[in-house]
C-alpha cells in the first residue's frame, strides 16, 4: 500500500450555523456555530480516514484559527503536516436557514502565502517518500499562482511523487500540460471548460477524456457525472458505474469523498474499474448526508456492494451513458 498525502494550500476552518430565517438589517439570532475543517485537500484527507485508510494533510496554518483547524484534524485522526503562516488561516461561514432550507455558503478568500512559506511547502513535499500519492485539491489563495503550483508539481514528479489533481480552469490545464499525471478528476463542466467547447454527447466526454490519456497528460482521467455516476478512462479501455438512486441530502463534499476513495484504491495498485467504482460509492455515500458531511464508510460499502452486483461492465464494452 503507497502512503497518501495531500496538499491545501487554501485551508479554511468552516464554521456552520442554523438561523430560522435569513433577512437584511436585523440581527440574525444562530445556533452554537459547529466547527469543521474546509477546503479540498484536507477533505480528501478526512474522506480517506473515514473510509479506514491513512493519510496526511499538508498545509499552511496561520493564527488561532489555523490551530484550531490543525486540532479539529488531529481529533479525527487525520495526519498533518503545517508550515505556519503570518496571514491568519481564513474562516468559512456556512448558514442553514431553517425556514426554507437553504444552505448560504460564505467563502472568504484563501490566507496569503509569502514566498517563504511557499517555499516551506515544496521543501515539505519534496521530503514525502517517492512513489508516494499526492493530492492536490483546492483553491489558489492569494500569493500562489498556477506557476508556482505548475513548479510544485513538477518537482513532486520529478521526485517519484504520483500527482493526483482535482482542480479546473487554468491550474488543472497547466498541470495536465506538465503530463504524466496519475490521475485528474474533472466534472463535465470543468472538462468542457478545459477543451474550450461544451460536451453534447456520451461520446464527446469520452473522446476528451481519452485525449488526454493519448497524449500522456495522465495515466487516468475519471469525469465525475453526479448522479450519472462517473466514466473513467486509462490507456486500457473505459468504463462508467451509475450509482442507484439515492435520497440525496447535499452534494457538497461528494468529489471529494470520491478523489479520496479513488486515492485509497490507486495506493492499493487497483484497476481503473476497481477505483472508480468505489469512487462513485464514495461520492453518493457523500450526497446521503446533510451539509458538508462527507461519505461513510458503512453507507460507500453498501453502494459499492450495490453497483457491483448492478453494473455488468468490462473495460471497452460499454458506451457511457
Ligand atoms: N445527485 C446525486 N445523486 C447520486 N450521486 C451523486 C449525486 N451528485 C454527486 N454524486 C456522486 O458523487 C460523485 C461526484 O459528484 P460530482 O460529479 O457532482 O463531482 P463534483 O462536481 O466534483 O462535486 P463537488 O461539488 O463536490 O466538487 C458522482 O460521481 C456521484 O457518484
Ligand atoms: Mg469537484
Amino acid at each position: 500500500m503507497l502512503q497518501i498525502f495531500t496538499l491545501t494550500l487554501a485551508p479554511s476552518l468552516d464554521c456552520a450555523t442554523t438561523t430560522p430565517r435569513i433577512y437584511p438589517e436585523g440581527k440574525l439570532r444562530c445556533t452554537t456555530p459547529v466547527f469543521e475543517p474546509g477546503g479540498g485537500g484536507i477533505n480528501v484527507a478526512r474522506a480517506i480516514v473515514h473510509l479506514g485508510g491513512e493519510a496526511s494533510a499538508i498545509f499552511p496554518t496561520g493564527g488561532p484559527t489555523g490551530e484550531h483547524l490543525a486540532e479539529l484534524l488531529k481529533q479525527e485522526g487525520v495526519g498533518t503536516d503545517t508550515v505556519r503562516t503570518q496571514d491568519w488561516t481564513r474562516q468559512n461561514l456556512h448558514v442553514h436557514a431553517d425556514n426554507s432550507g437553504e444552505q448560504y455558503r460564505f467563502v472568504m478568500p484563501g490566507a496569503r502565502l509569502t514566498e517563504s512559506e511557499l517555499e516551506q511547502l515544496l521543501d515539505r513535499v519534496l521530503k514525502l517518500p517517492s512513489g508516494s500519492i499526492l493530492v492536490i485539491s483546492g483553491s489558489l489563495p492569494p500569493g500562489c499562482d498556477v506557476d508556482k503550483l505548475t513548479h510544485l508539481v513538477k518537482q513532486s514528479q520529478a521526485n517519484g511523487l504520483r500527482c493526483i489533481i482535482d482542480s479546473s480552469g487554468p491550474a488543472l490545464d497547466a498541470c495536465l500540460k506538465l503530463g504524466s499525471l496519475a490521475l485528474v478528476k474533472p466534472n463535465q463542466n470543468e472538462l468542457s471548460a478545459l477543451i474550450g467547447r461544451p460536451l453534447e454527447s456520451p461520446d464527446d466526454v469520452y473522446n476528451a477524456a481519452s485525449a488526454l490519456v493519448k497524449k500522456g497528460a495522465t495515466e487516468r482521467v475519471v469525469v465525475s457525472l453526479g448522479p450519472q455516476g462517473a466514466l473513467g478512462v486509462d490507456h486500457k479501455g473505459r468504463i462508467q458505474f451509475v450509482p442507484p438512486p439515492v435520497k440525496k441530502m447535499s452534494t457538497v463534499g461528494a468529489g471529494d469523498s470520491m478523489v479520496g476513495a479513488m486515492a485509497l484504491k490507486l495506493a492499493a495498485g487497483a484497476e481503473l474499474d476497481e477505483m472508480v467504482r468505489y469512487g462513485v460509492a464514495a461520492g453518493t455515500a457523500a450526497t446521503l448526508n446533510h451539509g458538508t458531511r462527507l461519505c461513510t464508510r458503512e453507507d460507500t460499502q453498501r453502494l459499492y456492494d450495490y453497483i457491483l452486483q448492478s453494473n455488468m461492465v468490462s473495460h471497452d464494452n460499454i458506451t457511457p451513458k
